[in-house]
């Protein structure tokens, strides 16, 4: 069984100089959001290959705040006037950041894109005592729901996935949060080794116990380059095999789902109304800017879709930005193909799906005989005028996605 990767925030589109198609009407739908990324840790944890790096000494703040003003006012002219409905800090661990300068860059956000009233500003932290303790620090500087990096309530598994914390440490971070912001999320990853079904349903099954509105919960991926990939390449790291991955996939949608907590992408569960509004931007192939070192950026200007990316080592992101003003190394235009794709693949994620007059709208094409099989396999449906992978079709996303884009 191919398994789809449930890690990926987003989508990088290969470069296409082509105008934007369809009707030559700027796509404005799914909202505007803000992505700034924090690219520091404490420790590389074995598994990860998201864009962080560890520094003996700390990161300069001021200057970065320096920076992050230089970049997002650059950004702010390559978007046009915009209202931020959502912004997110990812990293990394933008919970070492301290609060002062997470309210710094707040601010300069709101002077280039005004936030709504009812914006949502999530900070990712981990969950060591810590951070805990800049938690009241954070709300205080405009945060108002927190993601923490909670992987395993399991001490032993903790260790061998390389994390700083214990689960009392992490639930006691969660408790401080939960009284520190009405909106709380925490991931775990499972199909971890060794772990069966009735493991992984009682470790659920206490994660919601923990009274949260949201949970990120990702299938243990081995990333290239990783010290895990190198244990497992040495046969050092057993997963699980693919009856049992899908057995803890069903698990997974099974038991949050009698909890309250249904699954509305591939590998987020959230009490209905509680989804995150951030990440929906991405879903709903919404624009963002994408600001920080090896942030990537969706921003429609006039009626032309551009995808940016920046430097992503830290310290030549910021030597670009106070030499240049900012830190993009590609600043692509998007072909109406290339549109039409991301959105398809984006869109499908969601148990919502994604409306095909759209899709249609900006360029893309179904095949109406592939479509047609992949309704009869029971993979696809229509519901409420929009394409759908079904409960069958999601284990099974990146075949549907293929057959349907290809
Ligand atoms: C940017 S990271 C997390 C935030 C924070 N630094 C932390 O670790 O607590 C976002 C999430 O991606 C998930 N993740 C990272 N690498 C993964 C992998 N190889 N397989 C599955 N999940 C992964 C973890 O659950 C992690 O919390
Ligand atoms: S999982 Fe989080 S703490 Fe660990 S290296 Fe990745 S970003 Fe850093």
């Amino acid at each position: 069984m191919t398994t789809i990767s449930n890690t990926a925030p987003f989508v990088s589109a290969p470069a296409h100089p082509l105008p934007f198609g369809g009707e030559g009407v700027a796509d404005t739908v799914g909202g505007f959001g803000v992505y700034v990324h924090w690219p520091f840790c404490k420790a590389k944890c074995p598994y990860c290959d998201f864009n962080s790096h560890v520094r003996l000494v700390p990161p300069d703040e001021a200057r970065y705040i320096a920076a992050f003003r230089r970049e997002i006012a650059h950004t702010r002219a390559l978007s046009g006037p915009q209202r931020a409905q959502t912004v997110f800090f990812g990293g990394g661990t933008p919970s070492l950041m301290a609060p002062a300068t997470v309210g710094a860059i707040l601010e300069v956000i709101n002077e280039a894109w005004p936030l709504t009233a009812d914006a949502e500003v999530t900070l990712e932290a981990n969950p060591t005592s810590v951070e805990a303790e800049r938690f009241h620090g954070y709300r205080a500087a405009g945060v108002n729901r927190v993601s923490l990096g909670v992987q395993a309530l399991d001490d032993a598994d903790l260790q061998g996935l390389g994390r700083m914390h214990s689960v009392a440490e992490a639930l006691a971070a969660v408790a401080i949060a939960r009284r520190a912001f009405d909106r709380v999320s925490f991931d775990l990853i499972y199909a971890r080794p060794r772990q069966t079904p009735d493991a992984w349903a009682a470790e659920l099954r206490r994660a919601l116990g923990e009274g949260c509105e949201h949970l990120s919960l990702y299938q243990l991926t081995i990333e290239p380059g990783t010290p895990f990939e190198r244990l497992y390449g040495a046969g050092k790291l057993i997963l699980p095999d693919d009856d049992l991955s899908r057995a803890l996939w069903d698990v997974t949608q099974e038991v949050t789902a009698q909890a309250g907590l249904p699954a509305y992408e591939v590998s987020n569960h959230a009490r209905p109304g509680a989804e995150a509004r951030h990440n929906l931007v991405y879903w709903r192939y919404g624009t963002y800017a994408g600001i920080g070192a090896g942030a990537h950026g969706r921003l429609v200007s006039g009626n032309v879709r551009h995808a940016t990316f920046t430097e992503r080592s830290p310290e030549a992101w910021l030597k670009r930005v106070e030499a240049d003003g900012h830190g993009i190394i590609s600043d692509e235009t998007l072909s109406a193909a290339e549109q039409a794709d991301e959105m398809l693949l984006m869109g499908l994620r969601l148990t919502e799906g994604v409306d095909l007059a759209r899709h249609a709208r900006l360029g893309g094409r179904i095949d109406p005989e592939r479509l047609a099989t992949l309704q009869a396999e029971g993979l696809v449906a229509f519901k409420d005028g929009r394409l759908c992978a079904t409960a069958a079709g999601f284990p099974v996303l990146n075949v549907v996605i293929a057959t349907l884009a290809g």
